[in-house]
C-alpha cells in the first residue's frame, strides 16, 4: 500500500471518518486443502454453508460489487475464499475487475495453477493480477501434513514456477505454526531461489476464521510455544542477514517486534483475561474497521472476517456498498470506543501488530507507554 494512503487511513481512522481503501471478498467456502488451522478445512463448515448455491455471491452480484468500488474509488481487490479457483467466474470476476481496478490479488493454495489454461495465465498477466500464494514450508512433508494434501507442495511449487515464468508477481504466505517454526529461513532462502518477491509470516488466528462457523477445538495449542521463541529468533536473525543481501523482501523486521507478546498472550490466556490491558494496548482501535470492506461467499458484509454480519449486498439494492459496511460496522466501531472489545480480537494478531501504532496515535495517553519505543524505532529507521 502507498504509504500516502496508509497516512490518509490513519488520519481519517482518528478523525473516525472510515476511509476504505480495500474490499476483501471470499468468492467460496469450497476448497480442495485440508489445513489443520482452519475451519473448512477441518470440515467444521456446515455442509449447507458450502454447498448453497441460492444465496451464494454470483457472477452479478460481483459486478455490482466492482461498479461500487469503482464509483467509491477504492483501488484494491483482494479475491479469496476458500479456494478462489473453485469459483467457476474467476476470470470473468477479473477481466470485469481489471477494467475498473488497477490492483488486484488472487490469495490461493496453488493447487489449480498447474491445470490453468494458457489464456487463463495471460488473462492473469494481462490483468496485472498479483497472486499471494499460501506455502508453509519447503520441506514437502512438512507442507502437505499441514495442509492435508500429499500433493500440496508439488502442485503448489509447479505452481509458482509457472507464475514467475510468466512474470506475474508471486508471494508467499506462510503461517508459523508448531508444525514449521524451525523452518522459516529455508522458505526465504528457496523462495528467493524460484524468484518469488516477498514473504509474509503470519501466527495462527485462534478465532474462527470464518464467522457464525465454530472455531476448531484449542486452536491456540497450533501456535509455537514461548519456549520456542529462541528458534524462532535464531530464524528471523538469519532471515534478516539474507534479505540484506538478496532481493526477496519479508515482513520479518517487523513481526519479531510483536510476535514474543502475541505467543505468550496465547500460552498464558485465561478465559477471563483482558490482554488489552495486561500486555500490549490499552486501548484499543482497529485500523480493518475503518479501512477495509470484507464480503463473505453469501454477500454478507462484515466489519471484518471474523466478526459476523447480518446485512447483505442483497438487502436493499439502493444502498451503497459503502453505506451497507458502515451499518454493518457501526455497533463495533461504537462498543471499541466504549472499550468493549469483542471476544474475536483475542484471537486475532491484528492488535498485536498493525493496530498498535494506530491505537497509540488514537489515544496516546491511554498507550503513553507505548510512545517511548516508537521512538526509538523511528529514529532507528531514520539513521539506515
Ligand atoms: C483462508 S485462506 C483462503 C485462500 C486459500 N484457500 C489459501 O489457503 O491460500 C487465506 C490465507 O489465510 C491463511 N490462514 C488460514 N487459516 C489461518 C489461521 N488460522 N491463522 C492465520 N492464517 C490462516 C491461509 O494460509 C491463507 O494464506
Ligand atoms: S486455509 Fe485455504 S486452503 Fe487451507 S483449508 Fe482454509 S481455505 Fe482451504
Amino acid at each position: 500500500m502507498k504509504i500516502k494512503n496508509i497516512m490518509k487511513i490513519i488520519l481519517y481512522c482518528v478523525l473516525d471518518h472510515p476511509y476504505v481503501s480495500v474490499v476483501d471478498i471470499n468468492l467460496t467456502t469450497k476448497c480442495n486443502h485440508k489445513c489443520v488451522y482452519c475451519e473448512i478445512g477441518q470440515g467444521l463448515m456446515k455442509k449447507e454453508q458450502i454447498k448453497n448455491e441460492t444465496n451464494s455471491l454470483d457472477l452479478e452480484d460481483l459486478k455490482w460489487i466492482i461498479d461500487q468500488m469503482n464509483q467509491c474509488r477504492i483501488p484494491s481487490l483482494v479475491l479469496l475464499g476458500g479456494e478462489p479457483f473453485l469459483f467457476k467466474d474467476v476470470f470473468e470476476v477479473l477481466e470485469y475487475a481489471s477494467t475498473y481496478l488497477s490492483d488486484i490479488t488472487i490469495i490461493t493454495n496453488g493447487m489449480l495453477i498447474p491445470r490453468l489454461s494458457d489464456s487463463q495465465i495471460a488473462l492473469l498477466k494481462r490483468t496485472n493480477c498479483k497472486i499471494i500464494l499460501s506455502l508453509d514450508s519447503f520441506n514437502p512433508e512438512t507442507h502437505n501434513r499441514i495442509r492435508g494434501v500429499e500433493t500440496a507442495f508439488e502442485n503448489a511449487i509447479h505452481g509458482i514456477k509457472i507464475l514467475v515464468e510468466n512474470q506475474i508477481p508471486v508471494q508467499i504466505e506462510t503461517v508459523i505454526s508448531l508444525y514449521n517454526y524451525q523452518d522459516l529461513a529455508n522458505v526465504v532462502r528457496n523462495a528467493d531461489a524460484l524468484g518469488v518477491s516477498s514473504v509474509n509470516f503470519v501466527p495462527i488466528i485462534t478465532a474462527s476464521n470464518f464467522s457464525g462457523v465454530q472455531a476448531i477445538p484449542h486452536k491456540e495449542e497450533l501456535n509455537p510455544k514461548p519456549d520456542h521463541m529462541r528458534f524462532l529468533d535464531d530464524e528471523f536473525n538469519e532471515i534478516l542477514k539474507f534479505e540484506r543481501d538478496h532481493a526477496i523482501q519479508t515482513n520479518v523486521s517487523d513481526l519479531k517486534r510483536w510476535l514474543q507478546h502475541y505467543i505468550t498472550f496465547h500460552a498464558h490466556q485465561a478465559p477471563d483475561s483482558d490482554f488489552f490491558f495486561k500486555y500490549r494496548l490499552q486501548r484499543l482501535i482497529c485500523l480493518n474497521l475503518y479501512s477495509r470492506i470484507k464480503i463473505n461467499a453469501f454477500g454478507e458484509v462484515q466489519p471484518c472476517n471474523l466478526i459476523p454480519s447480518s446485512i447483505t449486498i442483497h438487502d436493499n439494492p439502493n444502498r451503497s456498498l459503502v453505506d451497507v459496511w458502515n451499518i454493518s460496522c457501526t455497533q463495533i466501531r461504537t462498543a471499541m470506543k466504549e472499550q468493549k472489545y469483542p471476544e474475536q480480537c483475542h484471537g486475532c494478531y491484528g492488535p498485536h501488530s498493525m493496530n498498535i501504532l494506530l491505537s497509540t496515535i488514537k489515544y496516546p495517553f491511554s498507550n503513553r507507554a507505548n510512545i517511548p519505543g516508537f521512538l526509538r524505532e523511528t529514529i532507528q529507521k531514520l539513521r539506515k
